[in-house]
């Protein structure tokens, strides 16, 4: 029987460091750091997640503006804001909410927040840079998930790393940062031919794609690490895309949902936002 990672424990001792960080610039800059949050969509859980970056920023006395937009913007009318939130010497990182609304210019308005306020790591110079293996800042969810291993000790180098799903936020840059740490990584998605084939073979497996309970009990290796980071809902409740409670008696170590991964995310969002800060 393998172990339940405790994941709120690993944000708790990180949250000293942050709070550490942050008395230190106010102290010796006279800084006190600010996002910027961008939300153009309609999406419920858009507003839960951007939610809870706000209630992070305000325990931890980080500044948080949000700028809500309605279903008639344009693209433009979005890189307008972005370019004043560019020049805005106060703001230090700027945080584009995803979806945005289907008629909007995804991959410009991203590449319109400047790399060095890019505190989710999604333009294309600092997503580069990571594949380079010299990247700064990275997105938070994956970087989250390198936290998690590196806090329960996890031996990633020469490891057999595989990541389920492909997505730009999360499955892409968790797999480069495996590779970066040194592991042999496949990606697996929706058109993956035998899902089990490969997953059986992972000392680390990594499941992003938000299909509740994919990942059976049969499909795991013995003594492997599970990193689930769906959240699905299914009758009301919050699931993963792992059946953990079948999973963790073939597994060393799995993370809960909720109360996993999610956690280290928005964590590690306030960790980017200080790198962001620090380097001015
Ligand atoms: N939508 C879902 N996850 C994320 C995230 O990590 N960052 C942003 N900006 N949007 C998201």
């Amino acid at each position: 029987m393998g172990e339940i990672i405790n994941v709120k424990d690993i944000v708790e001792k990180r949250k000293i460091l942050i709070r550490e960080r942050i008395e230190k610039l106010k102290r010796e800059k006279d800084i006190i750091p600010k996002l910027a949050v961008i939300i153009a969509n309609s999406e419920e859980a858009s507003r839960v997640y951007v939610g809870r970056k706000r209630k992070m920023c305000e325990t931890l006395g980080i500044l948080e503006e949000e700028y809500e937009f309605s279903e008639d913007i344009t693209t433009e009318d979005v890189l307008r804001e972005i370019n004043r939130l560019n020049n805005d010497d106060t703001v230090n990182g700027i945080l584009v909410q995803l979806p945005l609304f289907k008629h909007l210019d995804t991959s410009k308005i991203l590449k319109a927040v400047l790399p060095t306020k890019d505190v989710d790591g999604f333009h294309p110079e600092n997503f580069g840079n990571l594949i380079q293996g010299n990247g700064k800042i990275a997105p938070c969810t994956p970087k989250g998930v390198m936290t998690i291993l590196k806090e329960i000790g996890a031996n990633i180098e020469g490891k057999d790393a595989v990541v389920v799903g492909r997505s730009v936020i999360v499955g892409r840059p968790m797999a480069a940062m495996l590779t970066n740490a040194g592991a042999t990584v496949t990606i697996c998605h929706s058109k993956t031919k035998d899902l089990t084939n490969h997953t059986k073979r992972a000392d680390i497996l990594i499941v992003a794609v938000g299909v509740p309970h994919l990942i059976k009990e049969n499909m795991v290796k013995e003594n492997s690490i599970v990193i689930d980071i769906g959240i699905n809902k299914v009758d009301g409740k919050l699931v993963g895309d792992v059946d953990t409670e079948n999973v963790v008696k073939i597994a060393k170590s799995v993370t809960p949902v909720p109360g996993g991964v999610g956690l280290t995310t928005v964590h590690t969002l306030i960790e980017n936002l200080m790198d962001l800060t620090e380097a001015v």
